[in-house]
C-alpha cells in the first residue's frame, strides 16, 4: 500500500508537511520555514515542503561527499541491484505517483503516467548501459617518434558529489535522468527539486532509499531556488552540477560556478520548417501536438513555424481545425481531458502579457488568446515577424506563432539568428533535402517530419547556444558523470 510504503514522509495532517531527506533520514528543517505547493488545479494547499538553511546544505554536503569514496568502491553490477528495484517500485505505485503528478503539476493522465513509467524504463536502461561503461587503452606508437614502451590506461572515474537540479515540467523523469547516471557512475548526489514537483520528487527519493541507495549516496534537499540556489551550486565540495530550466538561470549558474564541469538542458523555443512539398496533415497533428502538450510547457515544444506564403495559408486553417478537434481543455482529473492548466498564477499571466504584446505590435490571434485562472487557451498566432518578443524569447506556455517567409534561405537566417538552439523540425516529403536543411541548422537535434522531442531516451539531447551545455541521454549522460583519469606506463626500451 502506498500509505504505508511513503509513511516516513510527512506528518500525515491536512495539509502534510513533508520533510527533506539528508542522507540517512527525513527530517523537519531547523528553519522553521516550509513552502506551499499550491495544486495548479483547484488552488488547493496539497502540501509544505521543507525550506532548509544553508548549515543543512554544509552538512548534508559533507554526507555526500564523506559516502562517496565507499560508494565508488562498490562494483557496478552491484550499484545496478537499488537502481532496479527502484525502477520496480516506480511501476509498483505507478497509479499513486501519477495521481500525485497530476494533482501536483496539473499534467494530464497520460502524461503523467507516460512520465512515470518512462522513469522506470530510462533507470532500467541507464543500468544495462553502466555495465559497459569503458576507458580505452592506447598505445604511444601511434604518434612519430613514440614507440610500445609508452602506453597509456584510460580509466573513467567519478567526479565526487554532483548537484541535481531538476525542472517542475518533469519532476520525476528529469531527476531521474539526473541522480540515476551520477549514482551509477560511482558519484553521490545532492538533489534539489523544483519547488512545484516537490512532493512528487520527495516520494522518488523515498523508493530510492528502501530500494537500498545507501546512506549519504543520495541527499533530497527542498527549498525555495531563490533562496538556496546560489549557496548549492557555488559550494566549494561539489564536483559538478547537472541543471534542467530556463536559460535565464542556466546563465546565471554558468557565471558563477567556477571551473567544475556542467549539464545543462535550458529553455528551448523551437522552430518548425515547412516546406512546400509537404503532407500538411499529418504535419498540422505533429504541430498540435508539438505545441500544445502539456500546454506547452516543454523546453522541446515548437514555438513558431515558418513557411511560404501559400504553404502557412493551407496550413494554419488546418492547424486551427486539428486543434479544436484534439485538444480537449479541461480539468486534468478528468482522464478524458488532455490539456490542462500551466503551472502557476504568474506563468498564466506571463503567457498572456507575451500574447497581448504580439496582438500589439501587429500578430493577429487566430485561435484562443484567454485565459481563465490558470488555464491558457491554446492559441495560434498569425502575421508574426522574427523580430517580436513572442518569436525572440521562449514563451512557456500554450502559443505558436506562424511566420511567412519570402524563401527557405531566409527561414534558415531567422532559425539561426535565435540565441536558443535546442531541436528545430523539418516538415518535408523529400528526407534527402530534410538532411541537407538540417545540416544548415544551428541547434542540437532535428527532427525530419517529427516535432522536437527528448525521446527516445537513449538518444543524445543538447543544446547549443542559450539552450544548455553539454550532452545527455543515456550513454552520454553516464560519460558526463564519469573524467578520465590517465595511467602512462613508460616500460623500459
Ligand atoms: O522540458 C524539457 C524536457 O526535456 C522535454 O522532454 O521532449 O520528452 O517532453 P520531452
Amino acid at each position: 500500500m502506498p500509505k504505508e510504503f511513503f509513511k516516513e514522509l510527512s506528518d500525515h495532517k491536512t495539509p502534510p508537511t513533508y520533510k527533506y531527506f539528508d542522507g540517512e533520514a527525513w527530517k523537519v528543517s531547523l528553519s522553521g520555514k516550509t513552502s506551499d505547493i499550491i495544486s495548479p488545479i483547484d488552488g488547493k494547499v496539497l502540501g509544505k515542503v521543507q525550506q532548509v538553511t544553508f548549515v543543512e546544505i554544509d552538512r548534508a554536503i559533507e554526507r555526500a561527499k564523506k559516502a562517496q569514496e565507499e560508494w565508488a568502491r562498490v562494483p557496478m553490477i552491484k550499484r545496478t541491484k537499488p537502481l532496479h528495484l527502484a525502477a520496480d517500485w516506480i511501476r509498483e505505485h505507478e497509479k499513486f505517483l501519477t495521481r500525485l503528478l497530476i494533482q501536483e503539476i496539473g499534467k494530464t493522465y497520460e502524461e503523467a503516467k507516460d512520465e512515470i513509467l518512462r522513469s522506470a524504463d530510462m533507470i532500467d536502461h541507464f543500468c544495462h548501459e553502466a555495465l559497459h561503461l569503458a576507458g580505452e587503452e592506447l598505445s604511444g606508437d601511434a604518434f612519430p617518434g613514440y614507440d610500445q614502451t609508452k602506453m597509456a590506461i584510460v580509466e573513467r572515474v567519478p567526479l565526487g558529489v554532483v548537484v541535481a537540479i531538476s525542472p517542475f515540467n518533469y519532476p520525476v523523469n528529469l531527476s531521474v535522468s539526473k541522480i540515476v547516471p551520477a549514482l551509477l557512475t560511482g558519484n553521490t548526489c545532492v538533489f534539489k527539486p523544483p519547488t512545484y514537483g516537490s512532493i512528487s520528487a520527495v516520494h522518488l527519493t523515498e523508493i530510492f532509499r528502501i530500494a537500498g541507495v545507501p546512506d549519504g549516496v543520495l541527499v533530497t534537499i527542498t527549498g525555495e531556488g531563490s533562496t538556496i540556489g546560489d549557496y548549492l551550486v557555488t559550494h566549494k565540495e561539489i564536483a559538478m552540477v547537472t541543471y534542467t530550466g530556463s536559460s535565464e538561470v542556466g546563465r546565471s549558474i554558468a557565471t558563477k560556478i567556477g571551473m567544475i564541469p556542467l549539464l545543462f538542458e535550458c529553455g528551448g523555443n523551437n522552430p518548425a520548417l515547412v516546406l512546400p512539398d509537404t503532407d500538411l496533415d499529418a504535419t498540422s497533428t505533429e504541430i498540435v501536438k508539438g505545441a500544445f502538450s502539456y500546454s506547452g510547457q516543454r523546453c522541446t515544444a515548437i514555438k513558431y513555424v515558418l513557411g511560404l506564403k501559400p504553404t502557412i495559408q493551407e496550413l494554419v486553417p488546418l492547424v486551427i481545425k486539428k486543434t479544436k478537434t484534439m485538444m480537449r481543455i479541461g480539468n486534468p482529473k478528468d482522464e478524458r481531458n488532455n490539456f490542462g492548466p500551466v503551472i502557476t498564477e504568474n506563468a498564466a499571466h506571463e503567457i498572456e502579457k507575451r500574447i497581448l504584446e504580439a496582438k500589439a505590435h501587429g500578430a493577429k490571434i487566430v485561435l484562443g488568446g484567454k485565459r481563465d485562472g490558470l488555464f491558457v487557451e491554446p492559441t495560434i498566432l498569425t502575421d508574426v515577424k522574427p523580430t517580436m518578443e513572442i518569436v525572440q524569447r521562449e514563451t512557456f506556455g500554450p502559443v505558436v506563432s506562424f511566420l511567412e517567409v519570402k524563401s527557405i534561405d531566409e527561414a534558415l537566417s531567422i532559425i539561426n539568428a535565435s540565441e536558443y538552439g535546442l531541436q528545430a523540425s523539418i516538415f518535408t516529403k523529400d528526407e534527402g533535402t530534410g538532411i541537407r536543411l538540417a545540416q544548415k541548422i544551428g541547434v542540437g537535434t532535428v527532427q525530419v517530419n517529427s516535432k522536437p522531442q527528448r525521446g527516445p531516451d537513449h538518444f543524445p539531447f543538447l543544446g547549443v547556444k542559450g539552450s544548455g551545455i553539454g550532452v545527455q541521454g543515456i550513454r552520454y549522460s553516464l560519460e558526463a558523470m564519469t573524467r578520465f583519469r590517465s595511467i602512462v606506463l613508460n616500460s623500459p626500451k
